[in-house]
């Protein structure tokens, strides 16, 4: 008889953004693998479905990631659920429409950086103290290849991205001797709804041709990534920007 035990069993991950793209399909493989769940999103209707259609182990907040409050709130949900918090997926993020950087707004610059860069620093800040606690733990931060490259007419969705990857290097050193790993990952273009409502054809057409596998990944492949970082037995690797984009940054 095989002794298998799927890596994540019994391993509680929360992740935000979780009712939609990466967040929801990370939930429904990590599910699969009999982790337990706790899922935050804005839309709390959506997050809440997700949930329900995984089952008992998942519980659903509804967490605005712009609210250090709410981001407080989700990581307490899982010690009072579950008693502890393994891994984080800081993944909610979004952009403001694609524009020149001489007509971007104040209130635009303000969304882009809040809803992807303090968002993760609320993430960390309130994550890790359980992680110190129990003795260890995992957080991956879903940055973007806009977070080490630029990308034109993206400009604060750019910048923010680039700060979700120097928070995640700065908490990695601060904390890597709690025994807590913190990386970010960073994917190229993906039809995730963020993408095919966002950004024009016209342009991710133009980033396919530059691209040197000629497609975009498709969202299974970005969360099988994202699975490897997280993986209970990938022990040493901290305090890196992983690019999962075909090749475009080699
Ligand atoms: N799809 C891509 O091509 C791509 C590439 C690089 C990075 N990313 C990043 O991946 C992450 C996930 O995006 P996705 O592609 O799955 O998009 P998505 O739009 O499908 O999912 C994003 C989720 O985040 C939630 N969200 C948005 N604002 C929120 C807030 N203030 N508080 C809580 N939840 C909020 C949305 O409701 C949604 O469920 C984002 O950080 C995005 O920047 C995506």
């Amino acid at each position: 008889m095989s002794n298998f035990k799927p890596p994540f069993e019994n391993q509680v991950v929360l992740i935000t953004g979780a009712a939609s793209g990466f967040g929801k399909i990370l939930a429904e493989k990590l599910s699969a693998q009999g982790a337990k769940l706790v899922l935050g999103d804005i839309n709390v209707t959506g997050v809440q479905e997700v949930a329900n259609s995984l089952g008992d182990h998942c519980i659903a907040l509804g967490c605005d990631v712009t609210k250090e409050a709410d981001v407080k709130a989700l990581s307490d949900a899982a010690i009072e659920t579950f008693g502890r918090l393994d891994i984080a997926v800081n993944n909610a993020g979004s952009s403001s429409h694609m524009k020149s950087l001489l007509e971007v707004t104040e209130e635009e610059l303000d969304f882009n950086f809040n809803v992807n860069a303090k968002s993760v620093f609320f993430g960390i800040k309130h994550q890790v103290p359980h992680m110190i606690k129990q003795g260890g733990g995992c957080i991956l931060n879903v940055a973007s290849m806009a977070g080490i490259k630029g990308a034109a007419y993206l400009t604060g969705y750019v910048a923010a991205k680039h700060a979700v990857v120097g928070i995640t290097r700065t908490a990695a050193l601060e904390f890597a001797t709690h025994n807590i790993r913190i990386n970010a990952v960073c994917p190229f273009f993906s039809p995730t709804p963020l993408v095919t409502k966002g950004i024009k054809p016209e342009y991710i057409e133009r980033a396919v041709k530059g691209n040197p596998m000629k497609r975009l990944g498709s969202p299974d492949e970005m969360v099988n990534a994202m699975l490897s970082i997280i993986a209970p037995d990938n022990t040493y690797l901290t305090g890196q920007a992983i690019a999962v984009d075909g090749g475009v940054s080699a």
